[in-house]
């Protein structure tokens, strides 16, 4: 089932999300609903609190960056491999050179900014079955995984950029707040304005 997305400006987006218990009711359906709802918006990753749920789990599938020349086959098959569910991830630790991408959500359509992650990331988490895992992920999947892992702690990629920055789309934001913003997927808008 495809979800409405939930848009910039909703108090659940700045939320730190709550651990999912291990007798969690259709937990499977929910990663796949999750994974319908990111999928039907052309995401690479999508996190609970985005479909107005503030629980620590996020689905990532970053196998369209596969497509990127530069990459080494090695980092192409990882990407092709991605997709995955996180439940309860933990960051345990990061590591390596900051480095700058571009990143756009789901949740803030129509913007992209240079956000500065890690190049590694290791963390605990379960799958959908509750079993336990501690994995090293690095280059893209460490930066969908760092991007999607704020989500759960409440933390939006625009919380990472200037205050000139901010500024300078500070009017685009507002819109996205009233629903005024082109998508093609189904979103909710905190502050919608009805429409005739
Ligand atoms: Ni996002």
């Amino acid at each position: 089932m495809i979800l409405p997305i939930v848009a910039y400006g909703d108090p659940i987006l700045k939320k730190v999300a709550e651990e999912v218990p291990e007798n969690f009711e259709n937990l499977k359906g929910l990663v796949a609903d999750m994974f319908e709802t990111m999928y039907n918006a052309n995401g690479v990753g999508l996190a609970a609190p985005q479909i107005g749920k503030s629980i620590r789990i996020f689905v990532i599938d970053p196998s369209p960056f596969a497509d990127d020349e530069e990459l080494s086959k090695e980092e192409k098959e990882e990407l092709k491999k991605g997709k995955k569910a996180f439940i309860n991830p933990q960051v345990v630790k990061r590591n390596g050179e900051d480095w700058a991408f571009s990143e756009g959500c789901l949740s803030i359509p129509g913007i992209t900014e240079d956000i500065f992650r890690p190049e590694e990331i290791t963390l605990t988490y379960r799958d959908e079955d509750f079993n336990p895992h501690t994995e090293t992920f690095t280059g893209l999947m460490a930066r969908v995984i760092q991007h999607e892992y704020d989500h759960i702690e409440g933390i939006l990629f625009t919380d990472k950029i200037s205050s000139l920055k901010k500024r300078l789309i500070k009017n685009k934001l507002n819109n996205i707040v009233i629903g005024k913003v082109s998508v093609d997927y189904r979103m909710r808008f905190p502050k919608a304005k009805k429409r005739h």
